[in-house]
């Protein structure tokens, strides 16, 4: 069995992750708290990303980094503190871990890492800027270390438009709002993170082995269509 470390998989997109993967995968999850199901399959780390240490792991082939922040607020409102907070998540979060287990990705079996954008960089949407730089930060990473690693390490980012989980709730806060969103995107629909964490194990699996440095939109449609 292939060892997938997951940061991130207590909640959303990357639990939904861990669900479908925990009967294919001997699974690490690490994150502020643990996942609220257990499995034979599945170790879980209890700590921030931000802040401590990474415990020291034997095999890791793979890494899917969930970790992030939607920070919406107009520019004047907009502190430096917040500028730095998102990239810290968002992109040294990644940064850190990808260094750390980089060498067992070297000498694993058939690597892969995932990593998360937002629909917001490809398209500009009012109160995203500091997330939206942040975000950016986490492609230019992805097509810079999908570079740097090939041919031994695929790297390849999700960019995902409005998702129902933990981090959206205050923007889905209300039946209005939810059918508001929804209506926006040509699929009409708000993603649910079983059909995000659908597509991190295709890119994970050896089906998509011919993709790496990709930043691939599962954006019910947001960012390409206009109908
Ligand atoms: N949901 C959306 O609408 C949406 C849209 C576009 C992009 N995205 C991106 O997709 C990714 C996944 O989002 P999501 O909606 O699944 O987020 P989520 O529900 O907030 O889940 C994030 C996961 O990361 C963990 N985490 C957060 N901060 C951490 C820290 N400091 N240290 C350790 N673990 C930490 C959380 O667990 P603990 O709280 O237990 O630590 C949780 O397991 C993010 O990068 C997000 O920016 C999401």
């Amino acid at each position: 069995m292939k060892n997938l470390l997951v940061i991130g998989g207590s909640k959303g997109i990357g639990n939904a992750l861990l669900k479908s993967a925990v009967n294919e995968y001997n699974c690490t999850n690490i994150s502020r708290s643990n996942p609220d199901w257990t499995h034979t399959n599945l170790n879980s780390y209890s700590l921030d990303i931000t802040s401590d240490s990474l415990p020291e792991l034997g095999n890791v082939d793979s890494i899917v980094y969930c970790p992030g922040s939607i920070t919406l607020k107009p520019i004047n409102s907009l502190t430096d503190q917040n500028f730095i907070d998102d990239f810290n998540i968002n992109v040294l979060g990644a940064v850190r871990v990808i260094k750390k287990y980089l060498k067992q990705l070297k000498r694993g079996e058939s690597p892969s890492v995932v990593l998360f954008s937002t629909v917001a960089v490809n398209q500009g949407m009012p109160f995203h800027s500091s997330i939206a730089v942040a975000k950016a930060g986490v492609e230019a990473l992805t097509k810079s270390l999908a570079a740097e690693l090939a041919p031994t390490i695929r790297i390849n980012c999700i960019a995902p438009s409005i998702t129902d989980t933990s981090l959206s709730a205050g923007i889905l806060r209300s039946d209005k709002q939810r059918d508001s969103l929804s209506q926006k995107h040509p699929l009409k629909k708000i993603l649910t993170p079983e059909e995000i964490a659908a597509t991190a194990l295709f890119l994970l699996s050896d089906k998509s082995s011919g993709i790496t440095g990709q930043v691939i939109g599962v954006d019910a449609g947001l960012s390409t269509l206009k109908i």
